[in-house]
C-alpha cells in the first residue's frame, strides 16, 4: 500500500522535521508529501519551522482538553479531513492512545537516537553515554502501544568517541537521522515496506 499523505508530529526543535521537509522540496521522497505538522507545544520551535517551510500546523495543547483520549480524537478527525495515510513521529515526545493507534495501526512510524533495544525512552543519548557503550545510534521503527518497542525498519550504527558529551554525541548522532528517516520515509510513501510479525523488510 501507498501512503504518500503524510504528517509529522513533532514537539521539539524540529530538525528532523526540517530535514524532511528539505528532502521532499529536493524530490527525495518520492511520492510522499508532507501535509501536515502536528504538534503538542504550539510555542516550540518546530511550528515556526512549519510556517517558513509553508506547511499547515494543527497546533494543540493536550492540557486544554478533558483527556488525552480527547485530545488524540481531534487529532484523528483533522488527519482524516485531509486524507493523511502515514503519521512520521519526528521527536514527538507522547505515547500514543489507541484512538490515534487504532486507525492507523501498522502506518505511525518513530525515529529513536539509539539502537533499541537498548536505551529506550527518555535520554537515550545520555543513557548510552553512562552505561559506556562504544556503539550506538538511531532506530527507525513501527509505533505499537509501547514505549519504542515496535518492530524495526531500519538501524544506523553510530560510534562513541573517547571524550565525547551529549552534545557532541547528539550532533554525529543527528546527522545520521537525516539521512536515514527520509530514506525510510520514502520506502514507507512508496509502498516498499513489508512488515510480517516483528519482521520488516524495505524492498528495492
Ligand atoms: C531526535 O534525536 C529524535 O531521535 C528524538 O528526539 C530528537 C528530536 O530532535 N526522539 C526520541 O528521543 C523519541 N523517543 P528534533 O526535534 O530536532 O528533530
Amino acid at each position: 500500500m501507498k501512503w504518500s499523505r503524510i504528517a509529522v508530529f513533532a514537539s521539539g526543535q524540529g530538525s528532523n522535521f526540517a530535514a524532511l521537509a528539505e528532502a521532499e522540496r529536493a524530490g527525495q521522497l518520492g511520492g510522499g508529501r508532507i501535509e501536515l505538522l502536528v504538534s503538542d507545544r504550539p510555542e516550540a520551535p518546530v511550528a515556526k519551522r512549519a510556517e517558513e517551510a509553508g506547511i499547515p500546523a494543527l497546533l494543540l495543547r493536550p492540557k486544554d482538553f478533558a483527556s488525552r483520549e480527547l485530545y488524540e480524537a481531534e487529532i484523528v478527525a483533522e488527519l482524516q479531513r485531509r486524507d493523511i495515510g502515514l503519521i512520521v513521529l519526528a521527536g514527538y515526545m507522547r505515547l500514543i492512545t489507541p484512538v490515534l493507534l487504532t486507525p492507523y495501526a501498522g502506518r505511525i512510524v518513530n525515529i529513536h537516537p539509539s539502537l533499541l533495544p537498548a536505551f529506550a525512552g527518555k535520554d537515550a543519548i545520555g543513557q548510552a553515554l553512562d552505561y559506556g557503550v562504544k556503539l550506538t545510534g538511531v532506530t527507525v521503527h513501527f509505533v505499537d502501544g509501547g514505549m519504542d518497542t515496535g518492530p524495526v525498519i531500519a538501524q544506523r550504527s553510530v560510534a562513541v568517541e573517547p571524550g565525547d558529551t551529549v552534545e557532541s554525541l547528539a550532533e554525529r548522532i543527528h546527522q545520521v537521522e537525516y539521512e536515514l528517516y527520509p530514506e525510510v520515509v520514502r520506502a514507507l510513501a512508496e509502498g516498499k515496506v513489508e512488515l510480517e510479525g516483528r519482521k520488516t523488510l524495505i524492498r528495492e
